[in-house]
């Protein structure tokens, strides 16, 4: 087959490190990783060293995100005390919305009492979104405090079968209520796989049982998830193979391959990878349309992940050595060649 047409991809759930952790990812590497997997636009998460928590750090963040090689955009985050803040960003083209961390992971944003996570709901008062970390009962939390306060919710790297289904009972009693899955959850269950993984195959939140995984893909399909973010979280091989190893992998140039590897295997169609990683994360972000933006790929092309190397700065992945499809060939952003036969041109 022949190359394929694509707008350019969108991931709204990256973690590229600057500042504060550049010997994980930078602005530069992490958009070298985006534009070799197909992505175009990324939306970079507030969970760093110092947070993104003051409008200061955020104008620090859009700055040093100038030699991106993508467009990159930002969620604002918050420890709880920060909300006098929130009015001086919302309205910032540069911010997608308000990144909530209601249960444990990297870094040191989250929110454990209710009534903070009240305060902080009822303090953004945008249309732009809140976005949850929220496992299980905390999920359901912050379902009902969306409700009470109708803020629209994105439910991020939604990863069990009891979450699945409340937020499907919560989207037919109308609310407004978007979820996204990773491809490391659509993809593993767990079991021998992930166990031989170890550190490899650590992140947040955990993968789940092959029932949970059952469940994401039957959501996808219904539309109950919206989209899919890697949620890409490099850390370094060395800190992978600690002994309490730091959550996270990296998902920006696997994505794609396992998106068309789930067409090939006859999971969805074209038109959802279309749909998941463009039309539907445009839609919930309000995201601006790239002009003359585009990724060509062969989807019925195999190729093995990890074969040629990695753009991103901590190079592996949890895919490495398996067999993926359509491999993005070339990227043109705003009518610049980027990539040329799978390699960066820049
Ligand atoms: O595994 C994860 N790693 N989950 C998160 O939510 C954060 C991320 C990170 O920043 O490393
Ligand atoms: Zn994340």
């Amino acid at each position: 087959m022949s190359l394929q047409r694509f707008p350019g991809f969108i991931d709204a759930h990256v973690h590229l490190r600057e500042p504060g952790a550049t010997h994980k990812e930078d602005f530069y590497t992490g958009s070298r990783a985006a534009i070799a997997g197909g992505f175009t636009f990324v939306i970079d998460m507030p969970n760093n060293p110092i947070p993104t928590i003051t409008k200061e750090r955020l104008e620090e963040k859009i700055n040093l995100a100038k030699k991106a090689l993508c467009d990159v955009g930002f969620y604002f985050g918050t420890d709880g005390k920060n909300m006098n803040e929130f009015s001086k960003v919302w309205n910032l083209p540069q911010v997608f919305g308000l990144k909530v961390y209601c249960s444990h992971t990297t870094g040191d944003l989250l929110i454990e009492d209710e009534q903070t996570l009240k305060e902080i709901f009822s303090s953004w008062n945008s249309e732009k979104p809140i976005l949850v970390h929220a496992e299980k009962d905390r999920l359901m939390m912050a379902l009902k405090l969306a409700e009470k306060f109708s803020r629209r919710l994105h439910v991020c790297h939604i990863s069990l079968k009891e979450e699945v289904e409340m937020v499907r009972e919560v989207k037919q009693r109308g609310q407004k209520v978007t979820a996204g899955v990773t491809p490391h959850h659509l993809y593993f269950s767990r079991g021998p796989g992930i166990f031989l993984l170890k550190g490899y195959g650590e992140m947040k939140p955990p993968i789940g049982t092959k029932d949970d995984q059952k469940a994401l893909w039957q959501a996808l399909k219904d539309g109950t998830i919206d989209i899919v973010e890697t949620d890409h979280a490099p850390h370094t091989k060395e800190e992978k193979e600690k002994d309490s190893p730091f959550f996270g992998v990296p998902g920006l140039e696997t994505a794609v391959g396992l998106m068309f590897k789930a067409v090939k295997d006859g999971r969805i169609t074209i038109a959802d990878v279309l749909k998941y990683l463009n039309t539907n994360p445009r839609k919930i972000f309000n995201i601006p349309e790239q002009l003359d933006t585009f990724v060509e790929l062969d989807s019925e092309k195999e190729y093995l992940v990890g074969k040629i190397g990695y753009e991103t700065k901590c190079g592996w992945s949890p895919f490495e050595g398996m067999n993926f499809f359509g491999k993005p060939e070339t990227v043109v952003f705003r009518g610049k060649k980027l990539l040329e036969g799978g390699k960066i041109i820049n």
